[in-house]
């Protein structure tokens, strides 16, 4: 096992979980990690009143991937009008809200700052406490919010356009790394091999869509294997397997079936994500398993990991596909555990562009 991460503060969390069940907790919560706009109102965590999302991606498609500094320009002319429609949504106003909480990390500096400063003006102005919330918890989090009879222990694959993480989530707020990518996330295989067959950004729905019509036998790419830790992660090797398919039907003037290509790029991936996930399951005695990020809105992912825990008799959650991707409804269901744990953020709360699951 690699990378035992604890967090310290949150100490008998199911007890306070049970003291502040009559209590409405609403939770205004703001995202913007990378290239969505995202503000939700959720009560008691699992309950989302809003969930506005203003996506940037068919600004950034002209680009072939996220630009950092239109990013953060975007995300500035949309954050106010983005919270004042989650609020009126949830028919709610500032004078409604207990708390205001906002992802400081990992993701784009320029792009998290946005966030965390409008979230402090929020909470300064309205006199709110303010919450900081991991983004990566957040990602587990949206589990929470379809799925009411989840709670922790339960093992959660997140996979992402920044991250690959196979996760043991202990309790609310307690994270332990079973494994992690050693190169390239999921999420960002997908893009890079959508980006080299044609299809354009974001990669992982294109590649989902084109691989409907191939054949997912059609070409034989690896499942890589990493020696001294099995759960860990790697994706460089099937990228550039995909690479060199293509270079080489270029050179023998083979014709490229990019529906295949797609297909048994896909297929190879779920493969190894669904191996790693059903073995640590196994390994650590695991009666439930979710699936968390971007790719796990992915059809064959989901279908895959489906059938796999059904054979294994382990119970399968996943968000809905709205909830997998970048959304704030899973900032603020995260921010309702830590917040009835007492977790605060000070003024000095700041964008953390590299922060690690389980740090403050
Ligand atoms: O969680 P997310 O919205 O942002 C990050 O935190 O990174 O994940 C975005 C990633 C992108 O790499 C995107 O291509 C991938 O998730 N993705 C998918 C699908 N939808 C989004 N990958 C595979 N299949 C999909 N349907
Ligand atoms: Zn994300």
């Amino acid at each position: 096992m690699t990378g035992v991460l604890l967090r310290s503060g949150l100490k008998k969390m199911n007890k306070l979980v049970k003291d502040n069940t009559n209590k409405e907790i609403k939770i205004l919560a703001i995202e913007s990690s990378c290239d969505e706009t995202a503000a939700a109102v959720v009560v008691n965590g699992r309950d989302v009143r809003s969930n506005v999302i203003s996506s940037q991606v068919p600004l950034h498609t002209l680009y072939g991937g996220v630009v950092p500094e239109i990013a953060s320009r975007k995300h500035i002319e949309k954050i106010n009008p983005v919270i004042k429609q989650a609020l009126s949504d949830a028919k709610m106003t500032f004078d409604d809200i207990d708390a205001i909480a906002v992802t400081y990390g990992p993701g784009l500096v320029g792009a998290l700052l946005v966030g965390v400063a409008e979230a402090k003006a929020i909470s300064f102005a309205r006199k709110l406490p303010l919450i900081g919330v991991h983004h990566i918890e957040g990602h587990i989090s949206a589990n929470y919010i379809e799925n009411k009879e989840l709670e922790p222990p339960f093992l959660c694959l997140v996979v992402s356009g920044g991250h690959t993480h196979l996760v043991h989530v202990a309790d609310y707020g307690k994270y332990e790394i079973l494994g992690r990518t050693r190169d390239d996330a999921a999420g960002e295989a997908f893009d890079k091999v959508a980006r080299s067959i044609g299809l354009g950004y974001p990669g992982g729905p294109k590649i989902e869509k084109a691989a409907r019509e191939g054949d997912a036998d059609a070409i034989d790419f690896p499942r890589a294997k990493v020696h001294d830790n099995p759960y860990d992660f790697s994706f460089s090797g099937v990228k550039s397997a995909v690479l060199n398919y293509l270079n080489s039907c270029r050179m023998k003037n083979t014709e490229i079936v990019s529906e295949d290509v797609a297909a048994s790029f896909q297929k190879a991936v779920c493969d190894v994500l669904i191996e790693h996930a059903i073995s640590g399951a196994k390994q650590f005695g695991a009666k439930r398993l979710a699936i968390a990020g971007g790719v796990a809105s992915n059809s064959c992912l989901r279908e895959g990991m489906r059938e796999a825990c059904a054979k294994e008799g382990i119970s399968f959650y996943h968000p809905s596909p709205i909830l997998c991707t970048d959304n704030a409804a899973m900032i603020g269901a995260a921010a309702y555990y830590e917040y009835i744990a007492g977790v605060r953020s000070g003024w000095d709360l700041n964008a953390v562009p590299n922060l690690k699951l389980g740090e403050r």
